[in-house]
């Protein structure tokens, strides 16, 4: 017997909001500023990870990794932020993404919970511009969680605080560490990306207009 589902946990940049792409050009500038060569390809390496993890993999693909004092290294993460918050300062309840908002009131009228897990120290802000943060019954983003994505732990808590067992939870993600992370977490994963990158998700589409309700529940219920 299929086990009931109680809740869906959303990642925030790339699948709420299209905040994934001004990380990645917020970071390309500062690499090449470095003289890092920076491509898509690698950004796909940092979508889901914490800001002093991307700095570290930026300077390790371009041999920098020593070259830099802890101070300096903060400081390089705070202009990369800085060239981020001028991205998301524009950003408006109509920059929600194609499908989003059918989904979510779907959810709701199903009475099921409704968590956010973003590892991104930006997350509130973004939510609140999005107009989104009451639709959500829990937001786990860094200041709640110690390790970042892949490791299971913030979806685990978001789980917890929602009061809802891991194997009763739907994740949605962007980014291969983050669907390894649902998965660490034993929830169902959907991916929202490409195919080849998000490879462990249960079930994937190529854009979040696609997202289907009764899909992902038939999907669901079909392998718990
Ligand atoms: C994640 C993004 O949501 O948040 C990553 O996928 C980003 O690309 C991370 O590095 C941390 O974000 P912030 O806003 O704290 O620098
Ligand atoms: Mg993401």
């Amino acid at each position: 017997m299929s086990k009931p589902l109680k809740a869906f946990i959303f990642d925030l940049d790339g699948v709420i909001t299209e905040s994934a792409e001004y990380h990645y050009l917020a970071w390309k500038a500062l690499a090449e500023e470095l003289d890092i060569s920076f491509t898509r390809e690698f950004n796909e390496e940092l979508k889901g990870i914490s800001r002093m993890d991307s700095l570290d993999k930026i300077l390790t693909r371009g041999g920098r990794m020593n070259d830099f004092t802890q101070e300096e290294k903060d400081s390089l993460a705070t202009k990369k932020n800085e060239h981020y918050r001028t991205f998301i300062k524009k950003i408006t309840p109509d920059d929600v993404l194609p499908g989003i908002e059918p989904l979510l009131a779907e959810i709701r009228s199903r009475g099921l919970k409704i968590g956010l897990a973003s590892v991104s120290k930006n997350a509130a802000d973004v939510m609140n511009s999005l107009r989104l943060t009451e639709e959500f019954d829990v937001i786990v983003d860094a200041a709640t969680i110690s390790k970042s994505k892949p490791d299971p732990e913030i979806f685990l808590t978001a789980a917890r605080l929602l009061n809802v067992a891991p194997s009763e939870c739907i994740g949605v993600e962007d980014a291969a560490a983050g669907v390894t992370s649902i998965k660490g977490a034993g929830m169902f994963a959907v991916g929202v990306g490409s195919a080849e990158t998000l490879a462990e998700a249960d079930l994937i589409y190529a854009n979040t207009s696609l997202l289907s309700y009764e899909e992902i529940l038939a999907e669901f219920e079909k392998r718990t």
